[in-house]
């Protein structure tokens, strides 16, 4: 799915001088400057480093930008030499916000409501990969959100009302974004929202770690029902000792 010419010029717009979005015409790929929320854990650290060897600029945040700044270190020695690789940095979450397109929240969803409350972010596409698990002697389950009302997706959106928010990258492990494969070419990026164009950000993006397009999986309210499917792969884990992925068959 292409990114609509409305969305790439109204990211245009929010890139800040010095920045350039711009769309690498042969391939019809967009390129985003992309704040890695929480891009100091296994997750966060995952996909930016998908992100970035897909040509993406990623900038990781943490609650301390001198905490990220080794992170971001970590992953650019890492995409030394990958031809076309996107540059990797570390800052504080906030100043991460300021300066990009899209922002992934990669938190806990402990203190997430918190957190999303003190970023700027009016005006971007947001992605929320946040499961609210729990673990007890049975194993994980998926948190009740707002009494079964909500999700950690609608709860980013209910308080950053003037950003577009995305569910995606639930059900990708961080382990094995972070292994050797080229891609996760077994797996699909399943992504729900209500803003069409945010969602064609997130689908786009999903080629980075799957070398395909995502799923449109509906409206963002369907968030209720992937964010604890997240539980039962983490239990087929336990299982079957392997990183279970999402794969859709029929489409
Ligand atoms: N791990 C996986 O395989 C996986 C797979 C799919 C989805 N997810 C989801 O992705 C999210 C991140 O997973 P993760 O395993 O990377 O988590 P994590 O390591 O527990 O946390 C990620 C980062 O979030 C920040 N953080 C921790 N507690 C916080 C708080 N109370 N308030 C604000 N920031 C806080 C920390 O960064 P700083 O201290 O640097 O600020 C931490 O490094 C979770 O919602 C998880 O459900 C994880």
């Amino acid at each position: 799915m292409a990114v609509p010419s409305s969305l790439r010029q109204s990211l245009a717009r929010s890139v800040p001088q010095g920045h350039q979005f711009h769309e690498i015409q042969e391939h019809n790929v967009s390129t985003y400057r992309i704040a890695v929320i929480g891009g100091t854990g296994p997750q966060g650290r995952g996909l930016g480093y998908r992100f970035a060897r897909h040509g993406h600029d990623v900038v990781l945040g943490s609650r301390a930008a001198e905490k990220a700044v080794p992170v971001a270190e970590e992953v650019a020695t890492r995409l030394a030499g990958v031809a076309g690789a996107g540059a990797v940095t570390g800052a504080s979450n906030t100043e991460a916000c300021a300066e990009a397109d899209v922002v992934l929240l990669a938190v806990p969803y402990d203190g997430h409501d918190e957190l999303v409350a003190t970023l700027p972010l009016d005006g971007k596409v947001v992605i929320s990969c946040v499961n609210p698990l729990a673990f007890d002697k049975g194993g994980p389950y998926g948190r009740v959100v707002d009494a079964g009302e909500g999700s950690a997706a609608e709860s980013a959106q209910r308080i950053a009302p003037e950003s577009r928010v995305v569910g995606a990258f639930h059900h990708v492990s961080a382990v094995t974004l972070w292994g050797e494969e080229e891609y996760l070419d077994h797996e699909d990026v399943l992504v729900c929202g209500d803003d069409a164009d945010a969602k064609a950000v997130a689908i786009e993006l999903a080629r980075s770690v799957t070398s395909r397009d995502g799923v449109d999986a509906g409206k963002l309210r369907l968030a209720r029902q992937l964010e604890p499917l997240t539980a039962v792969l983490i239990s087929i884990n336990k299982k079957y000792k392997t990183h279970s992925g999402v794969r859709i068959s029929g489409i």
